[in-house]
C-alpha cells in the first residue's frame, strides 16, 4: 500500500501515535498510510499498531532505565508485559529492541517462543498456571517462573524435580501498596487474588511472603531468583513503586537476616501511565526512572545490603499508544436526555461496527478514550457523541462522551486512539463478531500480523 502525502503537515499530539497526522484529504493517517487507504484494504473494525512507535517507546524504557541504574551501579531487565499485546511480530519488535518478554498464560508463552525469544529471556505469571503450563515453562527453560502462592512452590518444586532441573524462581509479593486507577488494575493492596503478602496476618507468625520464600530455599529444585511486585496500572508518578521497592527491599533484606541469603533480582512490575484523552499526562520514563533509582539505592544503603538486579514490567506505555482502531459508523441517533437538574439535552449515540467485544475497558473499568472521524475533517459544529458498540448490551460504549461533528453519518470512518492496550488482548467473540485484524504500519506501508476472523473460524470451533 502507497503512503499518503504527509509532508508539511504537523502531528496531530496526544492521545494519537505521534506519526499521525491528517492528509491533503484530512484523512487521519499513520506512519504514512491513510485510514481511508487502510479501511479499504484491510476494513473495519481493524487494530491499527504504529510499529515505529512501539519500537521508540520500547528502546525509550531500556535506555532510561539502564541509563538511571547503572548510574547507582547495578543493571535492569526490561520486561514486555505481552498480556497487553502479544503477536509473534510484536514479540519480535520487542526482542530486537533489547527487551525481555513477560507472558502471564501458556498462549502468550507459545507466542513468545515461535516468536523466536529464547526461554532465558522469558518470564511466566499467572496466580493459577496450570501443570501443562508450568511444566511448557520448564521445557522452554524459560528465565523465570514468578510464583503466585504457596501450592504453586510446590507444584513447581515437583514439576522440576521430575524432570532433573533447578527452576528459577520469584515470588510475587503484595505490599499494601495501592496505585493507579481502576480497583480491577490496582494489584498491590491486599485483599485481591495476586501474590503474597509481606505482612503477617492477625494470628501473627511469618508473613506468607516470607514463608514462600524460606520454603523455596528448602527445596533443592528451586532456585530463588528474586521478589517480585507490581502495584497497578495507568500509574503516572514514581511514588508508589518507590514505596513497593521499600517494601520489597526490606523483606529480602529480613530475608537475609534469617537465612543468610541475599537474593539477586528485584522486579518492580509494570503498570506505567498513557494519555487516553486529549490533554491527559503520559508517563515521562526517564525521570520516574531516575527517582526509582535513587529510592533503591537510598534503601540498599540504608539497609546494608547490596543492590539487586532491577527488573521492570511495562506494558500499555510501550504498546497502548502506538494502536489505533478504525471503525465504520452504521447508525446515527440523536437521543434526548432528561439531566439530574431537569434539564434536557441531545446526545448523539454513533453506532460503529465493532464495540465491547474488541473494546471491554469502557465497560470493565470505565475506561476513556477519544474518538475523531477519519476519513475526511468537517466545518461543521461540534455536538455531544456516544460512540457505541453493535452488541445486545446498552452498556456496550466504546467512548462514553466525545464532541464530534453534528454531520457525522453512516459510512465515515472514525478513530478511537490509544486502543493499543488491551484492546485485542481482551477481545471477545460475544455476539460471534469475528475478531478484527491487526495491521501493522510503518514507513508508508501496511501489513497484516493477524489477520481478521472469520465466521468460518467461529463455525470451525463449533463442532455441532
Ligand atoms: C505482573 C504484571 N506485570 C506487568 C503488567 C503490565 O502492566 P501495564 O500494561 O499497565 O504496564 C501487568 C498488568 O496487569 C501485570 O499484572
Amino acid at each position: 500500500m502507497s503512503g499518503a502525502d504527509v509532508s508539511a503537515v504537523d502531528g496531530i499530539g496526544l492521545p494519537w501515535p505521534s506519526s499521525a497526522v491528517r492528509d491533503d484529504a484530512g484523512a487521519l493517517s499513520v506512519a504514512g498510510v491513510s485510514a481511508t487507504a487502510l479501511a479499504a484494504e484491510h476494513g473495519t473494525p481493524a487494530y491499527v499498531l504504529d510499529e515505529g512507535e512501539f519500537r521508540t517507546r520500547a528502546r525509550a524504557f531500556v535506555t532510561a532505565f539502564e541509563a538511571a541504574f547503572a548510574q547507582v551501579g547495578t543493571g535492569v531487565d526490561v520486561y514486555y508485559a505481552g498480556k497487553a499485546l502479544l503477536t509473534v511480530a510484536v514479540a519480535r519488535w520487542a526482542r530486537e529492541e533489547g527487551l525481555r518478554v513477560d507472558t502471564a498464560s501458556g498462549g502468550e508463552l507459545a507466542v513468545a517462543l515461535a516468536a523466536g525469544v529464547p526461554g532465558a529471556q522469558i518470564g511466566l505469571h499467572g496466580n493459577n498456571k496450570s501443570d501443562a503450563e508450568l511444566a511448557a515453562a520448564l521445557d522452554a527453560q524459560v528465565g523465570r517462573i514468578v510464583v503466585d502462592s504457596l501450592g504453586e512452590v510446590e507444584r513447581v518444586a515437583d514439576l522440576a524435580a521430575v524432570r532433573g532441573v533447578v527452576a528459577p524462581v520469584m515470588v510475587r509479593v503484595t505490599t499494601g501498596v495501592h496505585a493507579g486507577g481502576h480497583e480491577f488494575i490496582a494489584t498491590a493492596h491486599e485483599d485481591q487474588k495476586f501474590g503474597l503478602s509481606v505482612h503477617a496476618g492477625p494470628g501473627g507468625g511469618d508473613a506468607p511472603a516470607m514463608r514462600a520464600l524460606l520454603r523455596i530455599l528448602e527445596r533443592p529444585s528451586l532456585h530463588l531468583l528474586g521478589i517480585h511486585s507490581h502495584i497497578g496500572s495507568q500509574i503516572l508518578d514514581a511514588d508508589g513503586f518507590a514505596q513497593a521497592a521499600d517494601a520489597v527491599l526490606r523483606l529480602r533484606a529480613d530475608l537475609v537476616a534469617r537465612t543468610g541469603v541475599l537474593v539477586d533480582e528485584v522486579d518492580l512490575g509494570g503498570g506505567y501511565g498513557i494519555a487516553y484523552l486529549p490533554g491527559d499526562e503520559q508517563l515521562d520514563p526517564a525521570p520516574v526512572a531516575h527517582r526509582l533509582a535513587a529510592a533503591v539505592a537510598r534503601v540498599c544503603t540504608d539497609l546494608g545490603t547490596a543492590l539487586p538486579r532491577i527488573s521492570i514490567e511495562p506494558g500499555r506505555a510501550i504498546v497502548g499508544p502506538a494502536g489505533i482502531t478504525l471503525y465504520t459508523v452504521g447508525t446515527v441517533k440523536p437521543v434526548s436526555v432528561t439531566a439530574d437538574d431537569g434539564s434536557t439535552f441531545t446526545r448523539l449515540y454513533v453506532s460503529i461496527d465493532g464495540g465491547m467485544s474488541d473494546n471491554i475497558r469502557p465497560a470493565l473499568y470505565g475506561a476513556a478514550y477519544h474518538a475523531e472521524l477519519a476519513g475526511r475533517t468537517s466545518s461543521a459544529p461540534p455536538v455531544l457523541a456516544r460512540v457505541v458498540g453493535k452488541h445486545c448490551e446498552s452498556g456496550d460504549i466504546v467512548v462514553d462522551q466525545v464532541m464530534l461533528p453534528a454531520d457525522v453519518a453512516p459510512g465515515d470512518l472514525l478513530a478511537v486512539a490509544a486502543t493499543g492496550a488491551y484492546g485485542r488482548s481482551m477481545a471477545s467473540n460475544y455476539n460471534l463478531l469475528p475478531r478484527p485484524p491487526v495491521v501493522a504500519v510503518h514507513g508508508g506501508a501496511s501489513r497484516v500480523l493477524v489477520r481478521r476472523e472469520t465466521v468460518d473460524d467461529l463455525l470451525g470451533l463449533d463442532l455441532g
